[in-house]
């Protein structure tokens, strides 16, 4: 999900508005947000001196079922209510608990209307907490975990004496246990926005005279370019003058401002259809980006400041677990065959959420690297503090910089590849690959007794990769005509093999998340084992049949393939002159290492579910029911 919070002097549900668009590709079932208004506080403090106010309406809320447009038609349907205020709080939803519904979405309100509340996360004692609250008397209009938090702020608040917003808030979340990431206001003291994060990230925009509160830094780019990045368990008081942060147990914190390294344009889809286009054909600049600084073939030489100085652990390790979610974790596959073949060390890769509740065997001496683009995903961190608990040493390779991975492992290394937006990930993928490659050279450069590949013929080639990925995207007009013959598709089969298995793997993960085809990805080799039953001539099979040592053996598959009527489309080596007499369509792909071959072999497939998934009018952006970046279990 996404949160936006604003407090200054501007008018603040455009900038809210405006705000969860930017954050959109995080959730996007239900929108909504509340105001509290300039003239409303003024109207509020006049009668406060006269009358006790709680119990009368005061913030304007309105949410919607549906993306950030129909939330911005329904504000314009209202009468001048938002026009004026400063202070609010917005949010898109991503549903956990609840079906998406006008009732559902956020902020949810107090009963007296005069608190407001937006959540990210999971509050896991919701259902015991409910029951209490609803013995005092409080009746709850969603399905929602969240809004048991309002409520039990107000229980607190209206029932301990001398309790303020702060404190109120404070109390509550020492009472409920799980995830969140909440922006709360209230008409008592309208000055302020309170927000606290466990688990689920927060930043604080820091502006003149004003403050923005964001789940990401992309809706605050276009504002400020100084954040402060909450660290995990922070609670903040923000205000229009100034704003403090304390841990949730009320301990003095140190915050530290840090300017944003990403620009607009990053985040805008620049000419293109889709955010997820844009991404695909931004790889080849990423792959330069992630290289830049960091190859020198002249000294045949890497630096990777990140990891420079942590070299001996890494070589000295007994063996490294890499552990990642989704995407990420099909990079991790690709780092064990990279890793195992450059460097000689033994490499296990595990999910992220098998590897936490497994009493994993794992301590010191062992290296274990965690892959997150967001550097947010709950299962991934956790799987992280359970290594670091037990004596790993931990490194990281994330894209947000400031994430909380980032932050929580011992060293590591950022990818660099720009915000991702399409929730479908394509850029960090590939860039992830490049630094675990320039990581499993670096490894082998310091190992005097590993001969055969020389690592400058790596590194040269390497570079050149960019270039030979510029060519495969040239081909997106041919992709799209052979999009044009399977868009129809119900199942598709995805084979390869060596260091294009976990290609596979991730060819049918994008054509899943985009097109709701269901797909999946199998060694080659495998095939005979059980998918083989699943052929004919109904079911499309990719295969990725390059030219290396098992490329005979790919092809004999696709014989097999043929000769049960399926449908072959085959990525195959520029110049192979075999491999178009028996696959009914080749997508060509210049030829390069073995090893940088995934760079180059998954264009393709990125490319096919974007043009299956768009001829089937799916919108690949925001694909249903995914999120992009996971906080919770
Ligand atoms: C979600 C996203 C995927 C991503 C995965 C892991 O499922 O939709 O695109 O690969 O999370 O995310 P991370 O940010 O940890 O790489």
């Amino acid at each position: 999900c996404g949160i936006v919070g604003y407090i200054g002097k501007r008018d603040a549900a455009p900038l809210l508005l405006h705000g969860l668009k930017r954050l959109e590709y995080r959730g996007y079932d239900s929108a909504g947000i509340a105001v509290i208004g300039e003239e409303r506080v003024k109207e509020k403090e006049e009668e406060r001196a006269e009358r006790d106010v709680s119990g009368e309406e005061g913030i304007r809320v309105v949410k919607r079922k549906g993306n950030v447009a129909a939330l911005a038609e329904a504000i314009a349907g209202c009468d001048g209510g938002f026009l004026g205020a400063t202070v609010g709080i917005g949010h898109t939803r991503w549903a956990t608990h609840g079906d998406p519904s006008d009732r559902n979405a956020h902020p949810h309100l107090n009963e007296a209307g005069d608190i407001a509340l937006i959540h990210n996360g999971i509050i896991e004692n919701h259902a015991a907490l409910r029951v209490e609250l609803e013995k005092y008397g409080y009746s709850f209009v969603s399905d929602t975990d969240s809004e048991v938090l309002v409520h039990l702020i107000d229980h607190l608040w209206a029932n301990i004496p001398f309790l303020d917003f702060e404190s109120a808030v404070r109390q509550a979340l020492s009472i409920v246990e799980g995830a969140y990431g909440i922006c709360v206001i209230s008409m008592r003291e309208p000055d302020r926005l309170i927000v606290a994060r466990k688990g689920s990230p927060l930043v604080i925009g820091v502006g003149e005279g004003e403050y923005f509160v964001a789940s990401d830094a992309a809706p605050l780019v276009e504002y400020t370019r100084h954040v402060v990045y909450l660290a995990d368990g922070d609670m903040a008081v923000v205000r229009r003058d100034g704003f403090k942060v304390k841990s949730i147990g009320n301990i003095e914190r140190e915050s530290m401002v840090t300017e944003l390294d990403f620009e607009i344009e990053e985040i805008e889809k620049g000419g293109f259809e889709h955010f997820m286009l844009k991404e695909i054909f931004e790889q080849p600049s990423v792959m330069r980006d992630v290289m830049r600084g960091r190859v020198s073939v002249e000294h045949n030489a890497l630096h990777l400041g990140g990891i420079q100085d942590h070299l001996d652990t890494l070589r000295g390790a007994k063996r490294m677990v890499i552990l990642a979610c989704g995407t990420s974790w099909h990079a991790g596959l690709i780092g064990k065959y990279l890793i195992e073949e450059f460097a000689r060390i033994c490499v296990e890769v595990d999910y992220a959420s098998e590897f936490r509740y497994r009493n994993p065997i794992v301590g010191p001496g062992d290296v274990v690297i965690v892959i997150s683009q967001s550097g947010e995903t709950a299962d991934t961190l956790a799987a992280l503090r359970i290594a670091k608990e037990r004596g790993a040493t931990v490194m990281g390779i994330c894209n947000v910089v400031g994430s909380t991975i980032a932050r929580e492992t011992h060293f590591g290394m950022y990818t660099h590849a720009g915000p991702e937006i399409g929730v479908a990930s394509t850029k960090a993928f590939t860039a992830q690959v490049v630094a675990l490659f320039m990581i499993a050279v670096q490894l082998r450069m310091g190992n005097p007794e590993m001969s055969g590949v020389e690592t400058s013929v790596l590194l040269q080639e390497l570079l050149a990769v960019p270039d030979k990925a510029e060519q495969i995207l040239r081909l997106n007009d041919d992709i799209l005509s052979i999009a044009e013959s399977y868009w129809d598709a119900e199942h598709v089969l995805y084979l390869g093999r060596g260091y294009n298995f976990p290609v596979a793997l991730e060819g049918a993960l994008k054509l899943k998340e985009i097109s709701y085809i269901h797909a999946e990805g199998y060694p080659a080799a495998e095939m005979k084992h059980g998918p083989i039953a699943l052929i004919d001539e109904d079911v499309p099979v990719v295969f990725i049949a390059i030219r290396d040592h098992s490329y005979r053996k790919v092809l004999s598959n696709i014989e097999e393939v043929r000769s049960r009527k399926g449908r072959v489309i085959a990525i195959a080596t520029e110049g192979d002159r075999e491999i178009g007499r028996i696959a009914e369509h080749v997508i060509y792909i210049p030829e390069a290492a073995a090893a940088l071959m995934p760079l180059l072999t998954v264009i393709p497939l990125q490319l096919l579910a974007y043009h299956i998934a768009t001829l089937r009018g799916c919108n690949v952006d925001r694909p249903r029911n995914l999120a992009k970046s996971v906080t919770v279990e």
